[in-house]
């Protein structure tokens, strides 16, 4: 009678490996729907003034790297002063802020963007934004 004397730990195993691989799988599942959504967002909202190739400045600096960046901080781009001075880092809260209302977060800066109301559409820009490294 080997069977009956499994103990209740090696019984528990595979539902507990299943949980697992089920939860990483729906993790895996959303995190890819939301970049692949949010580089959409980008290319419609951000992209007419913004590059995602590090080093490339169009109208507004590149957004290579940008999560926890501090602001204005490429050399060779062009910024407001209010921006300069802000003191901001671009963790994904600020980000979120600006993206919100620009002008509302740095006012007198020069970003020309009315904001996305849209919070589904901010949340997957900043997961595609987080993927550029
Ligand atoms: C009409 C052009 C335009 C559009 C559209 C635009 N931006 Fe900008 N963006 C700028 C300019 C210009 C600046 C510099 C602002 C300043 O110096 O005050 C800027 C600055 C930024 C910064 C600060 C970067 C740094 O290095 O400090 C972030 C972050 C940013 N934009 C993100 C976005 C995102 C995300 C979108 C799309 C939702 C967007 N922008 C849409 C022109 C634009």
């Amino acid at each position: 009678m080997k069977g009956a004397t499994m103990k209740p730990g090696i019984r528990l195993k595979p539902a507990l490996l299943f949980a697992l691989l089920a939860v990483s799988l729906s993790f895996q599942a959303r995190a890819a729907g939301n970049v692949e959504a949010g580089k959409d967002v980008f290319a419609t909202e951000c992209a007419e003034c913004h590059s995602v190739r590090e080093g490339k400045n169009k109208k507004g600096p590149s957004m290579f790297a940008v999560v926890g960046r501090k602001a204005a901080s490429i050399a060779d781009a062009t910024y407001s002063d209010p921006l300069k001075a802000s003191g901001i880092t671009w963790t994904p809260d600020r980000l979120d802020a600006y993206i919100t209302a620009p002008k509302k977060l740095v006012p007198g800066g020069k970003m020309k963007y009315d904001g996305l109301a849209s919070a589904t559409e901010r949340a997957d820009l900043l997961a595609y934004l987080a993927t550029l490294h």
